[in-house]
Formats: structure tokens, C-alpha cells, sequence
């Protein structure tokens, strides 16, 4: 079972889904999708994209919040050049349908989340991602040049490697051909050649116990690079979301936003009902993430609970401008309009990940990686909120226009071997037992 394309995309998200149109313009696109297409963590995202869209607002200031947050491991000229990207790439999303919130004279809503120093969030409600990903799938299913295979997992990236060639790290010019990938349906395996292979494969939350991923963000993706020995950065900062709603054993944890403290709620912790976050930073309840998330730690292990609470009864119209989150609580017995919200940090963000150049090239040859999946340098140490949607528009259309010039001199590899199970190691339920 074989199949040649030019471009190959692994992953339904943002990442995936703007890749696809943007590169059919120049070739033909097969984007492949373990679950089902809206199945992504881009799906679930709430709070919104970031981007300066106000002329209180500049360029400066959006920068050193992502450089603050990043905590000195930024890449700097990345993170100056994506902020300055930003606007033209979120007008570029909005021409395929996607509608942000707006007032009644028609300006964009802007919403502020943690380290943010001014209002900078677009947003649909609380619902950003779906929004993003209904429009983008809309987009991808019409366009006469991608095909979407649904129920494909993609296994192992195809390199000189299956070739028959003994490839470390150090080897010359190792070069991506495409992946072996399972349909799960039938449990055949494709061989999917490509001129250029790109992972938006996304993150890996579900490694941990609580998590606000869905059950795709299993980490595939870097699994699959750095099994095909691309370089791989930063894996040791797993972001922790401050604010999931508290309710154990549940996978995935579902999120408040942190939009909602940027519309006046604060944390206060669960035995007195005291505000606490001015304790631990100036900011208050906007400081950046990790801040906010080590703080909640702290409050409730002091008074020996498992949470603390998010009061969210300030919050102005919470039933009309966060929708999805006042049903979610409703239908869990707590009425956020007058209920104290018992929350507790998750799971939710891979700041590392492939490392790639400032096009989203991999250290091996015909790959990119975009997205959640990749490492650029935009988020150093920790991400600023609402930047990762944006950081895969970026990089999803810088990819796409770096391969314009090179893909007719990609050719194919026709000596590629099928997948040949007797030669894989053996899974560990066949392996058997030496004593
Ligand atoms: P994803 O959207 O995760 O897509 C990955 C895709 O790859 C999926 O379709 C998956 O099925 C597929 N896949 C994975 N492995 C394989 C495989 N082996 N074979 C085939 N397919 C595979 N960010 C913001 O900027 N703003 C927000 O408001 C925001 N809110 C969030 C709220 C929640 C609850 C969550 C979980 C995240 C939020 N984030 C937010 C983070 C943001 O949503 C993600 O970082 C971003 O959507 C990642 O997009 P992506 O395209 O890289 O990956
Ligand atoms: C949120 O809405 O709080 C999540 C934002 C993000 O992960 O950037």
C-alpha cells in the first residue's frame, strides 16, 4: 500500500490545517489525522489568539510580555519577528471565515490574559479554537488540491535509515522521504512518499495525569523526530495552565480561561476566601503563568487541599461572554454567578519540542515541524498566553512559502522498502522471556 504526494501533513490542528492551504498553492497536500479532523487541542482552545490590533497597544509592548514570560530563553529576533507577522497572519485567518468578537461599532474585542500588559486577545467567546478549527476544516474539505485521511497514525518517519543505512545523529544530510502509517481501521500500513513532510503533530499532556489535552496529545510527534534523530529542545518545560476546573480523575480537565481573570475574577484560597496572588507578584492575578500556577500550589498546600478557589462573580455578563464555561459548571452543580470555583493547575502546554529554524525547518533535510510539536525560540522558558495559536499561523505560512522554490528538486525515493514487521523490534506483548 503505497502513495506518493508533494506534501505530506501530519496533524488536523491549526498548525496542519493552515499548512495545507497555504502549500496548495504549489502542490498537492495529503494531511493525515489519527482521530477524527476536529480532534486537536486547537479545538478546545478557549481564551483566544494575541496580536496587536490597537493603537493603544504596540509592537514594543507585546514583545517584552513574550520575552518577560519567556524568562530570558527567548529567541529574540523570533519573537520580535512573529509579533510583527502577527497581524497580517490572523487578517489571513479571518479571510477564511473565522469571526472574532466585536463591539457594535464593528472594532475587535480585545480581551487581556496573564502577562499581558494591555488587551491583545481575539476571541469567538470562549470558544476561539472551535471557531478557528470549523472555519479551517470548512477551507481544507472544499480545496480541489488536499485530500484528509481520517484514522491514519502515522508512525515512523521514513530516512536513509530504512534504507538499509546505519543513521546517529551526526550522520550527513539525513533526509525525510515521508512515514509508514497505520490505518487504523483495517490495521494496513501505507507507505506515504513526499516531497516535503511536515509534523504538526502537537503536544504531549496526556503524559501527564491531569491535563487540559484531549486524548490525541500523546507526543507522537517529537517521538517520531527524535526517533529519526532530529534535534529535539527544551523538552523539560511542560507549561501547567493555573486554572482547571478541580474535579478529580477527570481527563481531559476542563479549563477555565484565563480571560476570565482579565475580566475581574481572582483566586482566593479555600479556607479563608482571601485574594492571594498580590503575595506573590506585583501583577496580581495576571501574572504570567507559571507564577500564577506555583502560587495556587503553594496557597493550597498551606491549607492542606487539593485546590483553591477562582471567584468569578465580578466577571460582567459571564453567562452571555463565556458561554461554553457557564454551561460546563452548570451542568456540574456550580453556578459560576454565584458560586466560588474550585480550580487547580494541569497539563496543558509543550514549550519544547522539535527545534526548528525561524521557516520551520528541521535539522533533517525535507522535514518541518510547525506548531505545538516544535521548538522556535518564541516561548523560551514559558509561553505568554494566547501566543501558541498564533506562533502555528506563522510558522504554518512561513513553511509553506519556504518550500515554493525548492519542491520540484525534491524527488521521490522509489527504493524505499514497505514496512517490513519481522524486521521491527519486537513489541513488548510478543517479545519473550530470556531467563
Ligand atoms: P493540535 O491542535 O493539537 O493538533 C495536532 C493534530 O495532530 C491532531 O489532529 C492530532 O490528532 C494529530 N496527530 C497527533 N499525532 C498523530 C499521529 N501519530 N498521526 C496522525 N495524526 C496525529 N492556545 C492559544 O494560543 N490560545 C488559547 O486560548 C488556548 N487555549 C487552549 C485551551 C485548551 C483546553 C488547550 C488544550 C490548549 C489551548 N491552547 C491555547 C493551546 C493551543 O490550543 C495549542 O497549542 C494549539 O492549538 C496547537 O495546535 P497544533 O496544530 O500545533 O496541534
Ligand atoms: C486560556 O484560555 O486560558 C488558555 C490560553 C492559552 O493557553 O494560551
Amino acid at each position: 500500500m503505497r502513495v506518493e504526494t508533494d506534501y505530506l501533513v501530519i496533524g488536523s490542528g491549526v498548525a496542519g490545517l493552515f499548512f495545507a492551504l497555504k502549500a496548495a498553492a504549489y502542490g498537492e497536500v495529503l494531511l493525515l489525522t489519527k482521530d477524527q479532523i476536529q480532534e486537536s487541542n486547537t479545538t478546545y482552545a478557549q481564551g483566544g489568539i494575541a496580536g496587536v490590533f490597537s493603537s493603544q497597544d504596540s509592537f514594543e509592548a507585546h514583545i517584552q510580555d513574550t520575552l518577560t514570560a519567556g524568562d530570558g530563553l527567548c529567541r529574540e529576533a523570533v519573537v520580535r519577528s512573529v509579533i510583527q507577522e502577527a497581524p497580517a497572519a490572523i487578517r489571513e485567518l479571518m479571510a477564511y471565515g473565522v469571526e472574532f468578537d466585536r463591539d457594535e461599532t464593528g472594532q475587535l474585542l480585545l480581551a487581556r490574559e496573564g502577562g499581558h500588559s494591555h488587551p491583545r486577545v481575539l476571541h469567538s467567546r470562549d470558544a476561539t479554537g472551535a471557531a478557528i478549527s470549523k472555519a479551517l476544516i470548512a477551507a481544507v474539505q472544499a480545496h480541489p488540491r488536499i485530500q484528509v485521511w481520517e484514522g491514519v497514525f502515522a508512525l515512523d518517519l521514513i530516512t536513509q535509515h530504512h534504507l538499509g543505512i546505519y543513521v546517529n545523529r551526526g550522520y550527513p544530510g539525513i533526509t525525510c522521504y515521508g512515514v509508514y502509517a497505520l490505518e487504523i481501521a483495517t490495521g494496513k500500513i501505507w507507505t506515504i512518499l513526499s516531497r516535503v513532510t511536515v509534523l504538526a503533530a502537537g503536544g504531549a499532556g496526556q503524559v501527564y495525569p491531569v491535563t487540559t489535552n484531549p486524548p490525541t496529545a500523546t507526543g507522537d510527534g517529537v517521538a517520531m523526530a527524535l526517533r529519526a534523530k532530529a534535534r529535539i529542545a527544551n523538552m523539560e518545560f511542560y507549561q501547567f495552565h493555573p486554572t482547571a476546573l478541580y474535579e478529580p480523575d477527570k481527563r481531559p480537565a476542563f479549563l477555565l480561561t484565563e480571560a476570565l481573570r482579565g475580566a475581574g475574577a481572582t483566586l482566593v484560597d479555600p479556607l479563608r476566601h482571601k485574594p492571594f496572588m498580590h503575595k506573590y507578584d506585583p501583577r496580581g492575578d495576571l501574572a504570567p503563568r507559571d507564577i500564577v500556577a506555583r502560587a495556587i500550589d503553594t496557597e493550597s498546600k498551606i491549607a492542606g487541599l487539593p485546590y483553591v478557589f477562582l471567584d468569578a462573580r465580578p466577571v460582567k455578563n459571564l453567562p452571555e461572554n463565556f458561554p461554553t464555561i457557564y454551561q460546563y459548571c452548570l451542568k456540574k452543580g456550580v453556578d459560576p454567578t454565584q458560586d466560588l470555583l474550585p480550580v487547580a493547575p494541569a497539563a496543558h502546554y509543550m514549550v519544547g519540542g522539535i527545534d526548528t529554524d525561524p521557516q520551520g525547518r528541521t535539522s533533517i533535510q525535507r522535514l518541518y515541524a510547525i506548531g505545538e510539536v516544535s521548538y522556535t525560540g518564541l516561548h523560551g522558558a514559558n509561553r505568554l498566553a494566547s501566543n501558541s495559536l498564533l506562533e502555528a499561523l506563522v510558522f504554518a505560512r512561513r513553511a509553506a512559502q519556504d518550500t515554493r522554490d525548492k519542491l520540484a528538486s525534491y524527488t521521490g525515493q522509489k527504493e524505499v522498502p514497505d514496512w517490513d514487521p519481522p524486521r521491527q523490534p519486537p513489541s513488548r506483548r510478543t517479545r519473550t522471556h530470556q531467563p
